[in-house]
């Protein structure tokens, strides 16, 4: 058991950011350092399991000690250790599970293996100290759903993706337009100047149920791509880009408001990496504003895998005197648990 005002190590290498942050009471962000991997998987145009781990291993020790200076405590003075245990890359959720773990017992402290999409949904929490009932809208490169929670700790799933994620959907329209990885931030950027309105992409079971599918959109913009240039024409990459945004967007700002207008629930929080999209941020804004939803939108570091999120989620538990049993391992797939 910590106190409520204790301070946690959280720990977050599930895909290809090195994340550390030191975080006290649950709320208070003391630091939160991000060693992107971007650089390294880039010329493969997506993660490279391998690498990720590797990069991780040799990291990770400079990330924990660049947290701990940036929030001016030594390591005798953490109550706590949390670390990601799943789902993600194997590999990579194993350098910083074994590590966290290490920590915890060589400091005699108690350990919380956290679920990465609680995570997702913990930095709410720490935005503004939201609290339940809420929607849950997480969107990142490996998922995409909604969660009704009434209580912390147990979530409803509601949606989610039959196909691709909508993080993925934009890495690999960004790789098949040549923008670079990781993509959804190139296409973010690159449909400022482009016209959302230029080509209608289809807009897969908008009005269907709560589930997410963007496989058929993948295809048309690739079909719509290939079409111009067979006939000749001039591809504006800008509009092909701000157009396919557009048609994630639609789909996501529809559902989370109609996921809390069936549960009669008045606040919607967003996380993941897609959550640091600005159109998203801006639609569902004016959406939720006209439906009388209040949004809770977390800062863009927050939205992107990070420790902080890791070590809020890992302090609920740990204040409650919960912690995960060293002997438990890493899993790839590990389930939310809706209890
Ligand atoms: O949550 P996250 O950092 O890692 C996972 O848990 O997957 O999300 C990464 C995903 C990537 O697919 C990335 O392209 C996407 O989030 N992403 C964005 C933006 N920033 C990151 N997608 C759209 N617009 C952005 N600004
Ligand atoms: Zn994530």
């Amino acid at each position: 058991m910590i106190e409520p005002d204790g301070l946690v190590l959280g720990i977050e290498t599930s895909c290809d950011e090195t994340a550390v942050a030191v975080v006290r009471g649950g709320r208070e962000i003391l630091s939160n350092v991000i060693a992107s991997q971007d650089e390294l998987h880039a010329p493969y145009g997506g993660v490279v399991p391998e690498i990720a781990a590797r990069a991780h291993l040799e990291r990770l020790p400079l990330v924990i000690d660049r947290a701990l200076s940036d929030a001016r405590v030594a390591l005798r003075d953490i109550d706590g250790v949390a670390a990601t245990r799943g789902p993600g890359l194997i590999g990579a959720l194993l350098v910083g599970y074994a590590a966290g773990k290490a920590m915890a017992a060589s400091l005699d402290k108690p350990f919380s293996g956290v679920h990465h999409i609680e995570g997702h949904i913990f930095a709410s929490v720490l935005h503004d100290d939201t609290k339940p009932p809420f929607i849950a809208l997480v969107v990142s490169g490996g998922h995409t759903s909604l969660f009704a929670c009434h209580e912390l700790g147990s979530y409803e799933v509601l949606g989610e993706t039959l196909d691709d994620a909508a993080g993925e959907a934009f890495d690999k329209i960004a790789r098949f337009l040549d923008l670079g990885y990781p993509g959804g931030p190139a296409i973010d950027r690159l449909s400022t100047r482009g016209n959302p309105e230029a080509i209608d992409f289809p807009r897969a079971m908008r009005n269907k149920g709560l589930d997410f599918s963007f496989s058929g959109l993948k295809t048309a913009v690739v079909r719509y791509v290939r079409g111009l240039e067979a006939s000749g024409d001039n591809l504006k990459r800008a509009d092909v880009a701000a157009s396919f945004q557009e048609a994630i967007v639609d789909v996501q700002v529809e559902k989370a408001l109609r996921a809390a207008k069936e549960r009669d629930l008045h606040t919607i929080v967003i996380g993941g990496g897609v959550a640091a999209n600005a159109r998203l941020r801006e639609k569902l804004g004016r959406a939720a504003e006209e439906g009388g939803v209040r949004l809770v939108v977390p800062d863009r570091k927050l939205c992107v895998d990070n420790g902080a999120m890791i070590a809020a989620a890992g302090h609920f538990r740990l204040s409650q005197g919960i912690s995960t049993p060293l002997e438990a391992s890493a899993d790839p797939a590990l389930q939310l648990s809706s209890d």
